[in-house]
């Protein structure tokens, strides 16, 4: 594009060219950005940005060396040229496997085409994408990050969408490449098998799953308009029983409906459950799993260490009592506001706990919760645990 901006002005001279310039930079900036392109994340050479960096600078150059006076929208041009070539190259001089540290929304944009990098994650399977996947627009507008994914705004027509895509922050960046992309294949596998159970509230619904590739757009769901509970607990949920107890109540209920059907949810957190002033649903159903696929060692061990069972930290005795403690622990951190443990600890002191079986809920934190509640999660903190309780037991005071 840059090429053909200088090759119609050299044709032009004077007031002519300085008008022609300004008519070519206002139809060519915008959403179709000079030069135009986008690259793959993982396997671009530091030398080629920088290759691409000097000859976009040429452009610059040869601008200014044809055009006396530029206009002003190319001042803006060269400086987003610049902020975007220097962030370019910190990026191209990130080892590949930590260039997606930086979330999507953040590449430079001067060289990144969000929506075409996008579909081209798709990469050789692009072919059996659904139509719904192949006609939406994808915005830069992030509605959440987790250990695991972004999540961000797609369009199809007006209809909007969550559209989830896999990325390796956190947890991931501890497995290497291969075990990742493994691991992608079997959440993908894991939700096309399942999904029919995630086609109504308690559930963000699921549209569709579509073909897993490392750093792919996994799923398109959708799009619940409201805040993530974690982020709130501090917050407005603080001095709101009424609101704490209604999420409360269809947590529970996601948990009824799965045990019902011998499945266990396993990633219990308030991360992955949303709200707003009429409405609460759960939004990560990854890991959802019965007890056979469990002891198979199908995944690698994840969860959200604060609000892990015992059977999650030493892999074995599964059971359904693993989500009621992981229930009981955030109904904890949902009342006192904080996480049961409150000091910063690693996995392993976690699992000496665990194995130890050992655990004592003191009555500054039970106090916290309602009378009802604190019955049945004192029981589940407190180790040896309560096997006894059933999610029947919190939706007969929910
Ligand atoms: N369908 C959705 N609508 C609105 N926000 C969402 C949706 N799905 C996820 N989010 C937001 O994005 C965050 C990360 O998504 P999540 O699926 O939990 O990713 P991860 O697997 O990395 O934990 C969530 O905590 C939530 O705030
Ligand atoms: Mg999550």
């Amino acid at each position: 594009m840059s090429y053909y901006i200088i090759d119609e002005l050299r044709k032009v001279a004077g007031e002519e060219r300085t008008a022609l310039a300004e008519r070519l930079l206002r139809t060519f900036e915008g959403s179709h950005h000079i030069p135009r392109g986008y690259y793959d994340l993982e396997s671009f050479e530091a030398e080629q940005i920088g290759e691409l960096v000097s000859t976009e600078q040429s452009f610059f150059i040869d601008l200014e060396l044809l055009v006396e006076q530029p206009p002003k929208r190319y001042f803006e041009l060269k400086k987003r040229f610049k902020r975007a070539s220097t962030q370019m190259v910190r990026v191209a001089n990130l080892p590949q496997n930590r260039r997606w540290d930086i979330p999507l929304n953040k590449w430079p944009e001067y060289f990144y085409d969000f929506q075409a990098a996008i579909r081209r994650q798709f990469g050789d399977r692009y072919d059996c994408i659904s139509p719904l996947a192949r006609r939406m627009r994808f915005t830069q507008r992030r509605l959440g990050k987790g250990g695991f994914a972004e999540v961000y705004v797609g369009k199809d027509g007006k209809t909007e969408y969550a559209v989830r895509i896999a990325h390796p922050l956190g947890k991931w960046n501890a497995y290497d490449a291969r075990i990742r992309s493994k691991l992608l294949e079997q959440i993908k596998e894991n939700l096309s098998q399942k999904r029919d159970l995630f086609q109504a509230r308690p559930f963000v619904i699921l549209e569709e799953v579509s073909p897993a590739r490392y750093g792919e757009a996994l799923c398109i769901m959708e799009l619940f308009k409201g805040k993530n509970v974690k982020s709130e607990i501090q917050g407005k949920l603080k001095e709101d029983p009424e609101t704490k107890e209604r999420i409360a109540h269809t947590y529970a209920q996601m948990l009824k409906y799965l045990h019902q059907r011998n499945l266990l949810f396993l990633d219990n957190s308030w991360a992955n459950m949303l709200f707003s002033e009429s409405d609460a649903a759960v939004c990560d159903y990854d890991f959802v799993s019965s007890i056979p696929e469990l002891e198979s060692g199908r995944f690698p061990e994840i969860f959200t260490k604060t609000t892990a069972s015992r059977e999650q930290l030493l892999q074995r005795e599964w059971s359904y009592s693993s989500d009621l403690e992981s229930f009981a622990l955030m109904l904890d951190q949902l009342y006192n506001a904080e996480p049961f443990q409150k000091k910063k600890m690693e996995i392993e002191e976690y699992k000496i706990i665990a194995q130890a079986n050992k655990r004592r809920y003191t009555q500054e934190r039970q106090r916290k919760l309602p009378k009802k509640l604190r019955d049945l999660v004192t029981p589940l903190i407190t180790y040896p645990k309560d096997y006894s309780i059933t999610i029947d037991d919190f939706l007969g005071v929910l």
